[in-house]
């Protein structure tokens, strides 16, 4: 059982949640996850590790209401427990000095990717980040990153907030204009990140992706997670998630998001007629 000790409103359903899980804290690296069940038959789900603070025994989480588990989860406040928590899972990112280091980041993907930009920073690294969000009301970790970052650049869908666009348009501009950097980090939906490797695969920039593979077990048997790298399988949940981005088979991986749509769908459309009292 573990403890929610704080939770925060970031945005329309994305809240933040500070766990009191102090080995998890003490043992977590950018880029590591844990799974959270909470209750005995609930789905287990990944979630990356959004900061971690070892003297306080404490993890913090980002969490999107966007099925079963993540509703419910909003529901609960501080005082409350997890039944389960498990991690820190996966292989955490190499952290050392590149140089300049472009973090780009779509949606929550920016919750994930600001304990690699502030690990990366520690390192000696000249951080530039890039950040979209649909409007500007759903940037979130964006104070976080401006803090380890010597350059913010941001894109809103609908233009509410910097560039009118993609994120990967403010990228491209950046690098077309004749500025380098020498690698780049990208968390957030997976067409982002496939567009963002094609473009830093232009300018020869290795880059880093962490991908949201469909994981059940979380710990390398159900087979769930599998991605193609480089023409091998390999498990997001223990050799990953983060991987070459240059080598991720993108298209297989979007296929395989799509496997349990509908049943998510329904397990969803079944919570909310019962939250409604229809069941
Ligand atoms: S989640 Fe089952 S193998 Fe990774």
């Amino acid at each position: 059982m573990a403890e929610i000790i704080a939770k925060r409103r970031l945005a329309p359903q994305i809240t933040l949640y500070e766990i009191s899980a102090a080995r998890i804290a003490q043992n977590a690296r950018p880029g590591q996850f844990v799974i959270l069940r909470l209750s005995e038959q609930g789905e287990r789900i990944p979630l990356t590790i959004a900061d971690f603070d070892r003297e306080r025994g404490v993890i913090t989480i980002v969490v999107q209401e966007v099925g079963k588990t993540t509703m419910e989860l909003a529901r609960y406040e501080p005082g409350d427990h997890i039944l389960d928590l498990l991690g820190p899972c996966g292989t955490g990112i190499e952290i050392k000095q590149y140089g300049r280091v472009a973090c780009v980041c779509g949606g929550l993907g920016a919750a994930p990717i600001y304990p690699k930009a502030k690990a990366l920073r520690a390192a000696g690294n000249e951080i530039i980040t890039f950040i979209g969000a649909q409007t500007a009301e759903r940037f979130v970790f964006s104070e976080e990153l401006a803090a380890v970052s010597s350059e913010m650049h941001y894109a809103t869908d609908d233009g509410s907030y910097g560039h009118h666009g993609f994120v990967t348009d403010v990228l491209r501009k950046y690098l077309e204009s004749g500025r380098t950097v020498d690698k780049a980090i990208a968390v957030g939906p997976v067409p982002m990140m496939k567009a963002v490797c094609e473009i830093t695969k232009q300018f020869d920039i290795p880059t880093t992706v962490s991908l949201n593979a469909i994981m059940v077990d979380g710990t390398g048997m159900c087979g769930g997670c599998r991605v193609t790298v480089v023409g091998e399988i390999k498990f997001s949940c223990i050799d990953g998630p983060s991987f070459d981005g240059h080598q991720v088979d993108f298209d297989e991986l979007t296929m395989r998001q799509r496997f349990y749509r509908q049943q998510e769908q329904e397990s969803m459309q079944r919570h909310v007629c019962r939250l409604g009292g229809i069941e």
